[in-house]
């Protein structure tokens, strides 16, 4: 990648960057992603989003249980028996579940999180755009922390206890986290990202109809 990686650079090397030191974040970095974050769309240009940055060790402590709670009992027997993603070898799937257990094992030595949180706009029951407001602002801030060589991974697993890690957080009613963010200077190396080709999920005008990208 050149000196100065071009923005199809970042999204294509953009990856879940799960093993962090523990080395602080300076806040400037922090304002960045955020700044980042806000510039992504929402629904009417509402912008009820709210960004909760958490550095208390204790807080991170008392959410991690639950994190890791949700991987003993959830997410780590379901991760032992699935398959290789599209585009993803064994060997490289397999690297993915341990890095998957370090998070698991570390998610609180994050210096810093991010918890993008979005006001409730009134509708009791959830619609499938309910996160269509905040999760393109968690996009941006992956792709900031990239581009100022921190390591970042969108994870939600948090909200397998949403109402016990909201109440650390001391969420108010009607607002709700979408996503916490571990934030930090990587361990190891960007990207590339690895998934199926276009062609395997992209179709034109209808449904299984192939769309031919030009060579
Ligand atoms: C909705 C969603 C929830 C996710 N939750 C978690 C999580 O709780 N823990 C985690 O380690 N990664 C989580 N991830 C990260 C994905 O596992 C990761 O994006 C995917 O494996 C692709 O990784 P790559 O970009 O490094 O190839 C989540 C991603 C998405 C989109």
């Amino acid at each position: 990648m050149s000196e100065d990686p071009t923005l199809f650079d970042i999204i294509g090397s953009t990856r879940a960057m799960r093993r962090l030191k523990p080395d602080p974040v300076p806040d400037e970095l922090v304002a960045k992603i955020i700044e980042a974050g806000v510039c992504a769309p929402s629904g009417a240009n509402s912008q009820t989003w709210r960004f909760l940055v958490v550095k208390s060790p204790e807080i991170k402590r008392a959410v991690h249980a639950y994190y890791k709670r949700a991987f003993d009992e959830l997410v780590g027997p379901h991760y032992a028996k699935s398959k290789p993603p599209p585009g993803v070898t064994p060997e490289a799937y397999a690297r993915q579940h341990a890095a998957v257990e370090h998070l698991t094992e570390h998610f609180h030595e994050a210096p810093v999180w991010i918890v993008p949180c979005l006001l409730n706009r009134g509708s009791a029951e959830p619609k499938r755009w309910d996160g269509a407001s905040i999760y393109p602002a968690v996009q941006n801030m992956l792709l900031a922390a990239r581009a100022l060589g921190l390591g970042a991974t969108l994870t939600t697993r948090h909200l397998m206890f949403e109402r016990e890690t909201e109440a650390l957080f001391g969420l108010p009613p009607g607002v709700h986290s979408y996503a916490i963010i571990p934030v930090g200077y990587p361990l190891g190396n960007y990207g590339p990202v690895k998934r199926a080709p276009i062609s395997e999920v992209t179709y034109l005008d209808r449904w299984e109809q192939p769309f031919v990208r030009p060579s």
